[in-house]
């Protein structure tokens, strides 16, 4: 079984990023042959700026490696790292119908957010799709919001196929469990509406983040739903199902404040995420290691990419 997962490298990495996706993507490496990258070429669409691109790419590759992706078990890589994809993703646009982009949510969402509606943003399903397919994957743990991308990779393999014969592999999506994590203003967590809590946070900077969450203004004598809470819906996702429990009493005995709640969440966080702190900080300092795992990621994962290509270069007849 091959699992193939990309996440873009652009901004800090946050709760609603691991909880959604990565901590999903990290236990499959004992599963299967994973394969994880850093979707630098996706990224811009909206990172338009070199050094600060390079820097991002580096830091992501920082977390992952931080958060116990481990390279002999996995490949770790760089999209850009693998040409042939964006050769791939030109072959599959001839294929790929406008209207199947067309009803893409994810473009109208981001565009609606303020992104410059580019070609480039518009056919990101395609380059998407080429990712994918390249390595023949199984699998694809995604979020959610990206469900509907690998029903397009799905279908553009599919029409390939139609008029190539079967080459491609129709790879299934896995959807994380934990769909979808709040933010600190009870929209879903998101870098683009500016409430996360990084995951790399810590000391005052984290404690501010957690101290923002959105609550209602129930006095502390209040009984409170601890459903409609943003602070026991991220709890949730770090405590066991007994401190669950007894949160959940807490709130609906009332008598207890959002600030002992908050501070409940900021001791979770603390604890679920020392070790990886601390790794990072060692990872960080030794760059020369990290860029030799990327490098041979890349030359592992080119040579996946280059047994497809031959077969799909050949069919489409650009290989006398
Ligand atoms: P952002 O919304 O911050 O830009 P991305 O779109 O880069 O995050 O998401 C990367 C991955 O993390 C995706 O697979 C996505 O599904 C997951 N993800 C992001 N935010 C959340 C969230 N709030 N809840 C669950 N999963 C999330
Ligand atoms: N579009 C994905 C996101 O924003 C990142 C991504 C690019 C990806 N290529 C992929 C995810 C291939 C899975 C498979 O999260």
């Amino acid at each position: 079984m091959r699992f193939l997962s990309g996440i873009q490298p652009s901004g800090k990495l946050h709760l609603g990023n691991y909880f959604g996706a990565i901590k999903q993507y990290l236990e499959l490496q004992d599963k299967g042959e994973g394969l994880y990258f850093i979707a630098d070429l996706h990224a811009l669409t909206s990172v338009q700026n070199g050094d600060k691109l390079r820097e991002m790419t580096l830091d992501v590759a920082i977390d992952y490696l931080a958060l116990g992706l481990d390279p002999k078990k996995s490949i770790l890589f760089l999209q850009s790292d693998i040409p042939e994809v964006t050769e791939l993703a030109w072959i599959l646009s001839t294929v790929t119908g406008m209207g199947l982009l067309e009803r893409c949510h994810a473009y109208k969402d981001k565009v609606s957010k303020g992104l410059k509606a580019s070609a480039g943003l518009f056919t990101y399903p395609i380059l998407m799709a080429a990712d994918i397919l390249i390595y023949r994957s199984d699998a694809v743990p995604v979020g959610e919001d990206q469900a509907q991308h690998i029903e397009v990779a799905q279908d553009i393999a599919q029409s390939f196929n139609a008029v190539y014969g079967p080459i491609l592999k129709r790879p299934e999506a896995k959807i994380s469990p934990a769909a979808r994590v709040p933010g600190t203003d009870g929209r879903k967590m998101s870098k683009s509406y500016g409430n996360t809590i990084e995951i790399f946070a810590e000391g005052g900077s984290l404690k501010k983040a957690v101290m923002g969450i959105v609550t209602d203004s129930k006095a502390v004598s209040d009984p409170k739903d601890p459903d409609k809470c943003n602070v026991f819906a991220l709890y949730r996702l770090m405590a066991s199902p007994a401190e669950i429990e007894e949160l959940r009493s807490k709130y609906l005995a009332g008598g207890m404040g959002y600030g002992e709640a908050k501070n409940m969440l900021l001791a979770k966080i603390d604890a679920t995420f020392a070790q990886f702190r601390e790794a990072r900080k060692k990872l960080a300092a030794d760059r020369g290691y990290v860029l030799s795992v990327l490098k041979e990621g890349a030359a592992k994962a080119r040579a996946i990419a280059a047994e497809t290509m031959a077969d799909v270069r050949k069919a489409v007849g650009i290989s006398p």
